[in-house]
């Protein structure tokens, strides 16, 4: 019996050192922490259980059959994350550079299928260069059995990946179907195809980090969600992520015990807008104000900043936050701002967050620039994610709510449930000047006649009480309550039910 035990022990340690001594040293010389390592830093301590440690591949073309090392490329299981379940899988870089073969995808689908089945999240550390090239279509339809699990657990639990190496062909896609993906600065690279085909292809000189790193994907691509600088970091990320997150789409969101009083009053924010209305004020403040503890995640920090998404608290339940940010572009809607907001929407809908929205919006971006761009199609988006969102919508005008952008931004008139606006508060189809630029055309000649106009054009419109006399807005609210208003308001449409007709599906403008 003592010689069983001690080969099991034997075999553990065998698959425990992956690709081997070497390659792991290679691995920490390259500033990256081994698979197994990684998983014990996202995971509560000592509670990962590891499935399917000495599967082997099956192939035998090009000299596999004598390349065999348990695990095969990747290590997955699962274990708790501040005591809620997760499951995972980490790419072994240290194993045929963590490549997927037929039996390393079905340990990743068994993983899957299991998360699945329990209702939890599911988190895909990436570190590997796609399709094991020896296997082939074997390989091809590995994939595509990991890709589909992707597709069908989207909308029912969280997924998230983490790009924390060199990734490419299947290890980019799969990511590209889960909700989040992060990635680690100057170490980790997403690229359909690597530079040297590239070169090949189109004879563009290209390096991995201009081509796939960090930078590129969380301000130009938006590919990624956030990136950090190193392996710990993006890891102790994740873990606050999954605090945020419900478990699946039917749990609703986590409760943590708050010690943020909801009444809390912020009289700075009375004077949070400047007196000129052209001038820019930080959104993130008003945030960081009204929720718990200023506590706010936020997903794709450096792309479209003139719009703000993220995960924070009230009361200690997890709410959306989407919010025009008046000190990027005067916090203007353009395609990428849209784009990156209704993909917000959409995850918090599906997850049954609830949505605050603050607004301050001049418009819709103009220009040949966008329009060539589909403006229409990507502000239609966002347009689209608020109308068919069931989740409680909470809506605070602060200050300019004009033309579409009024409408597009949970206004009462596409589903919002509670919409309060500051006194600051101006909603018109635009701004007094173009306003009176175009229906008082004749005057522009005369300076005293278009101010007289202008005049008359703010008074009457430049503030919230029009769309109030209609009940467009429910209150006019002081700045320095708006936690207190939202928490009250979130309390209320806790138990909100909607009908909607049966459908199979929308059909969102992509
Ligand atoms: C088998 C692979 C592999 C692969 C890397 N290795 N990629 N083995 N299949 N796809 C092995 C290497 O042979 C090497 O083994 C070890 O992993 C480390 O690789 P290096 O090249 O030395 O590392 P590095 O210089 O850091 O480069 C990493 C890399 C590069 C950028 C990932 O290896 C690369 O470009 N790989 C190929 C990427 C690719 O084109 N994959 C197919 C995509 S198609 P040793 O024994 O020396 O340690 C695909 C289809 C999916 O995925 C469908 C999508 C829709």
């Amino acid at each position: 019996m003592k010689d069983i035990l001690e080969r099991l022990e034997e075999r553990r340690a065998q698959a425990r050192l992956g690709g081997g001594e070497k390659r792991i040293e290679a691995q920490h010389a390259r500033g990256k922490l081994t698979a197994r390592e990684r998983i014990e830093l996202l995971l509560d301590k000592g509670s990962f259980e590891e499935f399917d440690m000495f599967v082997e591949h099956r192939s035998t073309d090009f000299g596999m059959d004598k390349a065999k090392i348990p695990g095969d490329g990747v290590v997955t299981g699962w274990g708790t994350v501040n005591g809620r379940t997760v499951f995972v899988f980490a790419k072994d870089f240290t194993v045929f550079g963590g490549s997927l073969s037929e039996s390393h995808a079905q340990k990743i689908t068994k993983i899957q299928d299991m998360a699945l089945k329990m209702r939890a999240p599911i988190v895909g550390l990436f570190d590997a260069g796609g399709a094991r090239i020896q296997e082939g279509v074997a390989a091809l339809g590995g994939y595509g059995e990991v890709f589909k699990r992707n597709v069908i657990a989207s909308g029912v639990i969280p997924q998230i990946s983490v790009i924390m190496g060199p990734c490419a062909g299947g290890d980019v896609y799969s990511p590209a179907m889960t909700d989040f993906i992060f990635m680690v600065r100057d170490r980790s690279y997403m690229f359909v195809t690597g530079p040297d085909v590239v070169k090949t292809v189109t004879n563009e000189t290209v390096t991995s980090e201009e081509l796939g790193g960090a930078k590129v994907h969380t301000t130009k691509s938006s590919v990624a969600d956030g990136a950090y600088d190193n392996d710990v970091e993006a890891l102790l990320q994740v873990r606050r992520l999954i605090d945020f997150l419900p478990a699946n789409n039917m749990d609703g969101v986590p409760e943590i015990p708050s010690f943020d009083d909801p009444n809390r009053v912020d009289d700075s924010l009375d004077t949070l807008i400047p007196d000129n209305p052209n001038k820019p004020y930080d959104m993130k403040e008003l945030i960081q104000k009204v929720v718990d503890e200023g506590d706010f995640f936020e997903i794709q920090e450096s792309y479209a900043r003139n719009i703000i998404t993220g995960f924070a608290r009230i009361e200690g339940r997890t709410v959306g936050f989407v919010a025009n940010q008046p000190m990027v572009l005067a916090g203007v809607l353009d395609s990428d701002a849209s784009r990156k907001a209704a993909r917000f929407v959409r995850f918090c809908d599906a997850f049954n967050i609830p949505i605050v929205t603050f607004e301050d919006v001049p418009g819709f971006l103009p220009g040949t620039a966008q329009e060539y761009g589909g403006l229409i199609k990507h502000g239609a988006k966002l347009l689209f994610a608020y109308s068919e969102a069931t989740v409680p919508l909470v809506t605070v005008i602060t200050r300019k709510a004009f033309g579409g952008a009024y409408d597009v931004m949970a206004s009462k008139h596409i589903g919002g449930d509670i919409n309060y606006a500051w006194p600051t508060a101006q909603i018109a189809v635009m701004g007094a000047k173009g306003a009176v630029e175009i229906i008082f055309r004749q005057d522009i000649g005369d300076a005293d006649k278009i101010a007289a106009r202008t005049k008359e054009y703010e008074d009457r419109f430049m503030s919230p009480f029009v769309a109030a006399e209609r009940g467009y807005i429910d209150e006019v609210i002081m700045p320095h309550s708006t936690r207190r208003r939202i928490a009250r308001a979130l309390a209320l449409l806790r138990h909100k039910e909607t009908e909607r007709p049966w459908k199979k599906h929308d059909n969102i403008p992509l």
